[in-house]
This record gives structure tokens, sequence and C-alpha cells, in this order.
């Protein structure tokens, strides 16, 4: 509900930032710049930062910096990690992307791919609530596929991820993908979560679903992973860049996490955030603009939000 979320933001922000500054122990003379959001996503709520963010800067006589949504996730992990450096294979998974780059300096990154149609936290929150299970999604089927893989009698998330009872297409994902076809690093999970839906019709019918809910939850869960991993350690091999840095909401499937380990083998370095920095939070905003303050970029006082805002830097 836009409008709501928007209006929420107008009445918290005040409060919020206060807060912040309480808890960090710093003054208004201790800030440098203030960074805001301006996009991509939700225009009301971004407006609602963006205007904050503006009215604050000028009256303090601070420099402005919009910071992209996605571009933060890649320094929240940085946060966590000082080895999360470029260059660096950037894998962002969030509930509005999935972006699969080569970061070859902060500010400088070239995108190899992302997603035709829906994001990777999109088909879980939409899997999960053909399952019955409530939002969000993402967590709800982890812990579906916990269950199953405990029901197994394998080690809860444990390599052996798939229930394999359900056969799930692996979109986007074939041998004969060539390097150069935009395919070999472009992903698709619609398709996928239309299978999951349909498998789950079918068990509907039959008066089955509650009872193979889990089960079907590792097997899409275990799908995405598949692909995802699977792109990434194309473009580790195709790149040369050893490290991987992973972002977005997505990042707290500790599954995922290890399904690219796993893949990635000795070829690869992964760098996952923990809980808290890979959900959205102000942290991976503040350390985005950071850098281009140091840079000595400014943003106007006409900076604007922008629902689809292009990602900083692409080559
Ligand atoms: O980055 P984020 O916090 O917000 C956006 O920028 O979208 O990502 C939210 C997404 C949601 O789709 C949520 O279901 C997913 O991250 N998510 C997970 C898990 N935790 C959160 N997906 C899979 N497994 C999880 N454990
Ligand atoms: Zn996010």
């Amino acid at each position: 509900m836009p409008e709501i979320a928007a209006r929420e933001h107008i009445r918290s922000l005040d409060a919020m930032v206060r807060h912040a500054m309480r808890e960090a122990e710093v003054d208004h003379a201790d800030i440098a710049g203030v960074g805001v959001t301006a996009g991509p996503g939700l225009v009301g709520a971004l407006l609602a930062g963006v205007n904050w963010a503006k009215a604050y800067a000028f009256a303090r006589g601070l420099p402005l910096l919009g910071v992209h949504h996605m571009e933060g996730h890649l320094f929240g992990t940085a946060l966590d990690h000082e080895g999360a450096q470029p260059p660096f294979i950037g894998l962002l998974v969030s509930g509005g992307h999935t972006l699969l780059l080569e970061a070859r300096a902060w500010g400088r990154y070239r995108l190899l791919g992302q997603t035709r149609d829906d994001a990777a936290g999109e088909a879980f929150d939409k899997v999960a609530r053909r399952l019955g299970l409530p939002y969000p999604g993402g967590p709800e089927i982890q812990r579906a596929a916990e269950r199953s893989a405990t029901a197994r009698g394998a080690a809860a998330g444990g390599a052996d991820g798939a229930a394999g009872r359900f056969r799930l297409p692996r979109p986007m994902l074939s041998r004969r993908d060539l390097p150069g076809d935009p395919a070999y690093y472009d992903m698709s999970f619609s398709g996928l979560k239309t299978g999951v839906a349909r498998i789950a019709e079918q068990l509907e019918e039959e008066g089955v679903l509650a009872d193979a809910v889990d089960d079907l939850a590792a097997d899409f869960q275990e799908a995405v992973v598949d692909v995802l991993a699977e792109k990434t350690r194309r473009a580790v091999e195709q790149t040369g860049c050893r490290r991987v840095v992973l972002g977005g909401g997505v990042a707290r499937n500790s599954r995922l996490r290890e399904g690219l380990a796993e893949r990635l083998g000795s070829s690869g370095e992964l760098y996952a955030p923990s809980p808290r920095l890979a959900t959205d939070n102000a942290a991976m905003i503040a350390a985005a603009a950071h850098f281009r303050l140091a840079r000595g970029e400014r943003s106007p006082w006409s900076l604007n939000a922008e629902a689809a805002l292009a990602f900083p830097g692409l080559a």
C-alpha cells in the first residue's frame, strides 16, 4: 500500500533520525553529509526520504548525496567484511531486483545479467503465498525447506538441499548457453513460480498439499539456488575475478550461501552479509554516500526520487 507506506515514512523519519543519532552518540555538528536512497523503489516513500534529506542538508549547509538502493547493498556487505572490495563479482538478490555484475572499482560496474521477469525474492514471496505461508515468504520457505531436510534425515539446510520429489525447471540454465549470449548470465523466475503453482494446484485437488508443502518449498528453493550459483560460477570463470560479494535480502538464505560456496569451490571467495546488513538498512546507504562524498561528489538540490533509477557507473 504505497500511499500508507509514504505517510508512515513522513511520520517516522524525524523520530527515527533523532533515535539513531542518540544511539550513535553523535550531534548535528558531527555530520559531514546526508546520504539518501533516491531509487529504485516506491516513489512515494522515496520522495518522503529525499525531501527530508534535502531539508536537513540545506538547513545545516551539508552536502546531499543520492544513493542507488542496490549499490547500497554492495556497500552493506563491505561493512561486514574488509575483504569485500573490488574487483569482485556482485550478486544482488532482493525483493525487487536480481543483478549479476562485475565491480571493477567502487562506482565502476559492468552489468553481466539480470532477471527478465520476477526478482528472486519476489519469487520466494509469491511461491510462499501460493503455499499458504505468511509474508515475507523468503524466511518461511527457508524454514519449510529445513523441516523437509530434517524429515528426510539430512542435516537441516545441509548439502542435501533438495527433497527431489518434484521435478522443477531450471529456467535459463542450459549447457548449450555460451559466453556472449545474453542468456548466459540472465535469469528468469516467473516460469519456476508457475511450475510450483501448477504442482500445488494438483496436490490441492488430491487433498495432500499440506503434507507436501515442506518438500515443495525445498525443491523450489534448490532450483533458485542452482540457477543463481551456476550463473555466478560462470561469471567467476569468465572474468577471472575470484571474489564474490553477495547482497540483498535473499542473501539471508543460508542454503543460497551454502550452494554458492559449494559451486564456487576453491575458484572463488564468497563474501556474504550478516542478516542485519543483508536486510534493507540505512548503514549501507550511509556507506555508499560516504564513498561518493569522499570523491567530492554532490547531488543537486533538484535531486528527485526515481522509481526505476538506473544503476550508477555502468560501463
Ligand atoms: O533487500 P530486501 O530486504 O528488500 C528489497 O530491497 O526488496 O529484500 C527483501 C526480500 C524479500 O523478498 C524476502 O522474502 C527476501 O528478501 N528474503 C529471503 C530470506 N529473507 C528475506 N529470501 C529467501 N530466504 C530468506 N531467508
Ligand atoms: Zn534491498
